[in-house]
């Protein structure tokens, strides 16, 4: 079977707008590495949720769609570089069919929690 993808965009460290093939499914962690955005240290521990990374900033009307953040996600959330109200774990994202357009922001410096 064919797996259905929709578009999301990228903001990167530059601000430009890279426009990314999201399958549905997958991570946000493995849309960005399969569209080659450029992102130094993201994704540092590949999904398993421990070193805060992937952190990637929604736009408020998108956040609010998802549902909230496990507490796992949250104690790994509150490590990262710039942790806004509407900041997630790429890793902990699985893209869905109603994201079609949507904007994520990669912030400007990771932190790795894994020191
Ligand atoms: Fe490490 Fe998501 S890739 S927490």
């Amino acid at each position: 079977a064919m797996s259905k993808t929709i578009n999301v965009f990228f903001i990167d460290r530059n601000g430009d707008k890279q426009k990314a093939k999201a399958k549905i499914g997958t991570s946000l962690l493995d849309v960005a590495i399969d569209n080659n955005i450029d992102l130094e240290g993201f994704g540092a521990c590949e999904g398993t949720l421990s070193c805060s990374t992937c952190h990637l900033i929604l736009r408020k009307e998108d956040y609010e769609q998802l549902k909230a953040p496990n507490d796992e996600e949250n104690d790994m959330l509150d490590l990262a570089f710039g942790l806004t109200p509407t900041s997630r774990l790429g890793c902990q994202i699985t893209v869905t069919d109603k994201m079609d357009g949507w904007v994520f922001v990669v912030p400007k410096d990771v932190s790795d929690a894994r020191g």
